[in-house]
């Protein structure tokens, strides 16, 4: 069985990260694995969202793996990290949305993935952190960079200096999730599929663009980009069928949607 699985359900990927003996711990297997995974659903047209989650149910993912990084020397770990960095930031790139279905430990390399995800959905047993200090090294997938962006200065270094982990609510209440969700993650992930699916493809698409391109960047050559999004949308199918479904007062028929396949 391989360590990262892709099942498509329909429109619908789910990716899977299979180690749950090792609480799905992120060794140099699994990223050349994953970053496999994700060129899949990069050139697989037919999809419209990818749910990312851990087997086993005790773990999203733990971390990186730490008996592979016992023994590294610091060109392996550059190595690693860079691999790592490659990797999720292909996946936060992908056009279509990420969900990250968390349930029980999303930690250092783990909690990183989930950060690279356009929304984050926490189980009751959802547990989120940084602990790397604890192991005498520090983030190396983007944790002293991408969470800064999600939660600001403050919460990030709280988490990122202390190696606490935090429950679901409070990963709500700082922003490193975006909903706390019932028992069933994967369950709710796909019902979140659905209505994202239910929407313009083109639109959700462009809509992630705007968001994720600029968010780094001043907010004059966000607005450029977003009007030119916005106004791209009206050379779009779905733009018609939108608004004129709107006001003959009927569900719009985007190609794609859950009542369409
Ligand atoms: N790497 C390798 N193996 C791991 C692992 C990891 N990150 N996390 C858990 N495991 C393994 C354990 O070694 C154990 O294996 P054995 O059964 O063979 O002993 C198995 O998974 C179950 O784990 P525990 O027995 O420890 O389970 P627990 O319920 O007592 O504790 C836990 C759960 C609190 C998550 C604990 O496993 C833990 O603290 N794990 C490490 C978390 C961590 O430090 N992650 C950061 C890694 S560094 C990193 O990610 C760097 C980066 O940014 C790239």
């Amino acid at each position: 069985m391989s360590v990262v699985l892709l099942e498509r359900r329909g429109p619908v990927a789910i990716v899977t990260i299979n180690r749950p003996k090792a609480l799905n711990a992120l060794s140099p297997e699994v990223m050349v694995r994953l970053g496999e995974v994700i060129a899949e659903v990069e050139a697989d047209r037919s999809l419209r969202v990818m749910i990312l989650t851990g087997a086993g149910g005790k773990a999203f993912v733990a971390g990186a793996d730490i008996a592979e990084m016992r023994g590294f020397d610091i060109l392996a770990a550059e190595r690693f990290a860079e691999e790592g960095q490659r990797v999720l930031s292909r996946m936060e790139g992908l056009s279509i949305p990420t969900i990250a279905a968390v349930s029980g430990f999303a930690l250092g390399g783990g909690c990183e993935l989930a950060m690279a995800c356009d929304i984050v959905l926490a189980g009751p047993r959802a547990r989120f952190g940084q602990p790397e200090v604890k192991l005498g090294v520090i983030p190396g997938f983007g944790g002293t960079q991408r969470l800064v962006r999600r939660v600001g200065q403050a919460r990030a270094l709280d988490l990122v200096l202390t190696g606490r982990m935090v429950g679901a609510d409070e990963a709500v209440s700082m922003g490193i999730a975006s909903r706390k969700v019932g028992e069933d993650v994967l369950a709710e992930a796909l019902a979140v599929a659905d209505e994202i699916r239910s929407a313009g493809g083109v639109a959700v698409s462009f809509a992630k663009r705007a968001v994720q391109d600029h968010a780094d960047g001043d907010l004059k050559a966000g607005l450029a980009a977003e009007r030119h999004l916005f106004a791209l949308c009206f050379a779009s199918e779905e733009q018609a069928e939108g608004m004129s479904a709107f006001l003959e007062k009927r569900p719009a028929a985007f190609a794609g949607a859950p009542d369409q396949g």
